[in-house]
Parts: C-alpha cells; structure tokens; sequence
C-alpha cells in the first residue's frame, strides 16, 4: 500500500508553526484524537452521564485496539493513569524474600527505577546494568542476573540514546530462568512494532503521550494471562472485583482478567483520546510508520554525520529507535536546542545530546531544516 504522507501529514495542526521533532517528550494531537475528547466533553457537558453507555463502548473498543497493538487478548490489558502506576503494580506485586533481587540498567527513566529502588525496605536489590557505549549490552544482563533474581525490568527503548534492547532474546532468557519480565514501552509504542507473546512479556506498560500521540494520564498496560495469578493485587479497588455494581455486596473475588488491576473510575476523556489515535496508527500500519520513522531517521543520521556531528545513538539498525541524539563539538546541547526553539524548531536537551524523536508525519524537509539550522 502506498501511503500519503501528506496528507496525513494535514490531520496535525501542530505542523503550521512548528517542526515538531519531539515525539520522546510529548506529542501533539491529532485533529482526529482531539475531536473524540471534544465530542465527549461535550456529551458529558450536555447530557451527564445519560449517555455513559457510550462512553463504555469507547473503552472496550480502546481496549480492543490496544491488544491489537501489542498482540495481546483484550483480557490481559487494563488501563492505568501513566507507565509508573503500571510498573509499580508489578514491582509491588511480586512475593519478593530478602535477599531478592531485580535487574535494570542504570540508562532507565526513573519511572522505571523507584518502583524497585523501593523495595529496598524487604530486603530486595535493584541491579544496574551499566551503559556502554550507549548500548546496554545482553552479556552484561546476564551476568548480572543470578539464582536470587525474580525480575528483569527494561524500557525496549531507551529515553535519552534511543537504544532498541532486544527484547525477544531478554525475554527468552527470562522465560528459561523463570524470571519476571517488564517492559516500559512508552518510547516505543505507537513506533515500532511490539508483539509481547514473541517477547515472552509478563507485564508492560506506556503511556499514551508519547509516540502513541495520545493524551497525557491514559495509559496502556498489559499483564499476561498466566502471570495474573502470580502477582499479588497491590491496588485492588471496586472495580476490580467481579461484582463491581452490588456496590453493597463487599465479596473480594477478583475479575479473572487484567482489569483486576484497574481500581476506580476511569479517566474518560483521556481514553476517548488514546481509542481515536490507536485507531488511526492500526489503520496506517505499525509496520509502515516504523519503516517510515527509520526513513526519516537515517536522513538524519546521515546528513549530521556529513556535518560532522557526533552521532551518540547506536548505528546498528536493530538497535534504531524514533530517537536520535547527537553533539556538536563547538556548542553545548543546551545551547543548540535553544536556538532551534527560537526558530520554531522543537527538539530536546538530554543527557548531553540533543535528543531528536520524529514521527511518521514529520517530512524530509523538516529534516532538512532542522539539519540547516545547524552551524
Ligand atoms: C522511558 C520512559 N518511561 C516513562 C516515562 C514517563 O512515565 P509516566 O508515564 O509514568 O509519566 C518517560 C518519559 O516521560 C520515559 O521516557
């Protein structure tokens, strides 16, 4: 299929004024995902919740849209208001014994971090596999994994380098050790393919402002069938029980699926949002908007290599992610960023790169341009 990228390209208002290069911070909206807030912004303003039925239809077709998105059953995806509330149900939900522990590497976001740094208070380390060369490396994730590890837990990529962990070889190794498997998604989902039964994923987690141009607060989070039963239900709340409307009828069965795990009233608004940007990312194709951002990127890459800049993200093609981060050698990161922000170019300042995240929407030409600007 031949794809219309600019057209596309239309249903983003952000593109008028800005080259938004962004998308590992946070997105713009859609025209689309901004009407399906309004439209039920203006239901609830108007009507209450007379018309909630609807609004329920929403949510099962969302959640419908995110196992489509992850290779996933709709019985083993909940919703969660950010990546961390997903990570901690995992992390708090382990039957961890002193002496315990868990491995991450020391490259991660801190949503994927806390969560286990604090449980410390049981007796259970967190491992740091160290970083190199921008690369996090399987040998070393293996080496640091032990007969006391209950959990391996990664980002599939990695927020300031964009380095792509192999997830299928680290999920292996955790299914022949029997060992936890969480994955932060948030810089990946919406860009690059994730099927969690090839990965052999016990639990992951992303929220919807990232590459899945979602809204803020309305995340999607995956536990698998089998690995429901195994972790304790830290958040059990009324609606994650299987009477949820005998309000009076206090019985703690919990639902045989992943929303066990969702407690409360849902964030409505911000699932109206990420059900209508799923909705377009299926119908263009992971596969083509990951083919498309890799496009996109290796323009990129190619031309700063020619200005030479210093690429510090990983040139191995399955270590490519949306992001890209680069040094110039005569200004500071901070210093470039600013003075692309001043021409409306929008990029980020991390870990002493710049950070570049394009998506499928973002053309040549604002490569290009970002690309100009640079002295
Ligand atoms: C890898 C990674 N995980 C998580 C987050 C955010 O977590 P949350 O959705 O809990 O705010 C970010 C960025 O903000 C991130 O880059």
């Amino acid at each position: 299929m031949m794809i219309n990228w600019n057209n596309i390209r239309e249903e983003f208002p952000v593109t008028k004024k800005y080259v938004y290069l962004n998308h590992a911070a946070v997105s713009p909206l859609s025209n689309r995902t901004f009407r399906a807030m309004r439209d039920f912004l203006e239901d609830a303003t108007q009507n209450g919740a007379v018309n909630s039925f609807r609004w329920y239809e929403t949510i099962r077709s969302c959640r419908k849209n995110v196992a489509n998105l992850l290779n996933a059953d709709k019985t083993e995806i909940a919703f969660m208001k950010n990546t961390t509330q997903g990570i901690l149900i995992a992390a708090n939900g382990i039957d961890w014994k002193a002496g315990d522990n868990v491995v991450t590497a020391n490259a991660e976001f801190p949503a994927n971090v806390y969560p286990w740094l604090n449980l410390s208070r049981f007796g259970v380390e967190t491992r740091f596999v160290q970083e190199k060369e921008r690369r996090i490396l399987i040998e070393d994730i293996e080496s640091a994994i032990d007969s006391r590890t209950r959990a391996v837990a990664i980002s599939h990529v990695e927020f300031a380098s964009g380095f792509r962990n192999d997830l299928k070889t680290i999920g292996e190794m955790c299914r022949d050790k029997d060992i936890f498997f969480i994955v932060d998604a948030i810089q990946s989902l919406g860009a690059i393919q994730v099927d969690v039964k090839d990965y052999n994923i016990d639990v992951l987690a992303a929220d919807g402002h990232k590459w899945l141009l979602g809204p803020e607060g309305a995340a999607c989070f995956y536990c698998a069938k089998e690995t429901q039963d195994r972790l304790i239900n830290t958040n059990l709340g009324w609606m994650g029980v299987i009477n949820a409307s005998d309000y009076l009828n206090y019985d703690m069965t919990q639902k045989q699926n992943a929303q066990r795990f969702e407690e409360g009233s849902y964030n409505t608004t911000g699932l109206y949002g990420l059900n209508a940007t799923i909705e377009m990312l299926l119908e263009i194709g992971i596969e083509n908007i990951e083919k498309r951002v890799l496009q996109l990127t290796d323009l990129l890459i190619k031309k700063l290599l020619k200005k030479s800049y210093c690429v510090l993200s990983s040139l191995v093609p399955n270590e490519r992610s949306g992001i890209v981060s680069f040094q110039g050698s005569k200004h500071s990161s901070a210093e470039l960023c600013s003075m692309l922000r001043k021409k409306n170019v929008i990029v980020a300042d991390r870990a002493d790169g710049i950070r570049v995240s394009p998506h499928f929407y973002n053309s040549e030409e604002e490569i290009m341009k970002l690309l100009d600007l640079l002295p």
